[in-house]
């Protein structure tokens, strides 16, 4: 039985992650040098170490991660940095805490980078990538102990019908049905334990066509594990409104997201906010990468970067 996942610190390279859109959030955010800035997603410290760049001694940038991992690299990667930075292993959906806390009132901007960071896929022994046989965890924390909810029990233990449903809703796959009938089935003769185990079961569940696409078969299934793993969904809805509750007044918020679940989210969220006339929408459609950008880092094809202004 897996109870523990640290992280392999040790193989950890300098970051190969690329920080996604981020001239679109540096000019979004309309950085002033006092600010106080709130990063609610720190990974690999890309966006934060341009925030900083553009913040003066009198600025504050709050990074929060909820991989102790990130935190223990960031304090690293801020050394030197001007403004006065406050790291916390946390999950973005309590920011709201974090920031009082720390005795600071009102926040100026906010970022939210959704998802996960290429260190992650590629580190964290997690689970988190189909193309590595790993055990079943897909957490975004390393923080696994016996109590801890992981992929693999939701494989092992959930209703077929209920892991339909996480596949469909979360995943938008269109073979939900018989992928989570196919993993009922197996799991009769071998608990499945790693991410090897449940790419032969998601291929013998799918037509040959579905395995010779751009994107792997497991794609949607993974995603949906992953989100209800962390409960992604209820943690992003928290998190925009107790971000926006911190944000002052012509504060901004920008996320940036990579599935259209989380996208609709936000976007309810900010419309929701212009109709209570509490904000004003800054990006009227979406930003999106440009091609070059997609072409240097793949993973940003299917982001979307909003914005919103408080107004009150
Ligand atoms: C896409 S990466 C951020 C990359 C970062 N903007 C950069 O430039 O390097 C997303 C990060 O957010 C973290 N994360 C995801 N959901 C979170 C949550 N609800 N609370 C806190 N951190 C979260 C992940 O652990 C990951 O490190």
């Amino acid at each position: 039985m897996i109870t523990s996942a640290k992280p392999v610190i040790s193989k950890i390279k300098p970051s190969a992650h690329k920080s996604v859109l981020l001239e679109a959030v540096l000019d979004g955010l309309m950085l002033k040098e006092n600010d106080v800035v709130v990063d609610g997603t720190l990974g690999g410290c890309g966006h934060s170490l341009s925030i900083c760049a553009k913040l003066g001694s009198d600025g504050v940038l709050i990074g929060l991660d909820q991989d102790s991992a990130v935190i223990n690299r960031a304090k690293k990667a801020f050394e030197g940095v001007k403004p006065k930075v406050i790291l916390h292993i946390a999950n973005f959906r309590i920011l709201d805490e974090v920031v009082r806390g720390e005795k600071i009132t009102k926040v100026d901007k906010i970022l939210l980078d959704l998802g996960f960071s290429s260190d992650q896929l590629d580190y964290s022994g997690r689970g988190l990538s189909f193309l590595r046989d790993e055990p079943l965890l897909m957490t975004l924390t390393d923080e696994v102990n016996q109590n801890r909810f992981t992929a693999r029990d939701i494989l092992n233990t959930w209703e077929e019908e209920n892991i339909a449903t996480i596949i469909k809703e979360y995943g938008e796959e269109s073979f939900a049905k018989k992928i989570a009938k196919a993993i009922v089935k197996s799991r009769i003769n071998k608990s499945i334990e790693t991410t090897f185990d449940l790419v032969e079961i998601i291929k013998s569940a799918t037509p040959s066509w579905y395995h010779h696409r751009k994107t792997h078969p497991a794609t949607k299934t993974f995603q949906a594990l992953r989100i209800t793993v962390n409960d992604e969904i209820e943690a992003l809805k928290e998190g925009l409104l107790n971000g926006f509750n911190v944000l002052a007044p012509n504060g901004r918020m920008a996320v940036i997201s990579f599935h259209s679940l989380e996208d609709r989210l936000v976007k309810h969220f900010f419309r929701e906010r212009v109709l209570l006339e509490q904000g004003k929408i800054i990006t009227k459609k979406p930003i999106i990468p440009e091609r070059l950008e997609i072409q240097e880092n793949p993973r940003s094809r299917s982001a979307k970067l909003r914005i919103i202004e408080k107004t009150n």
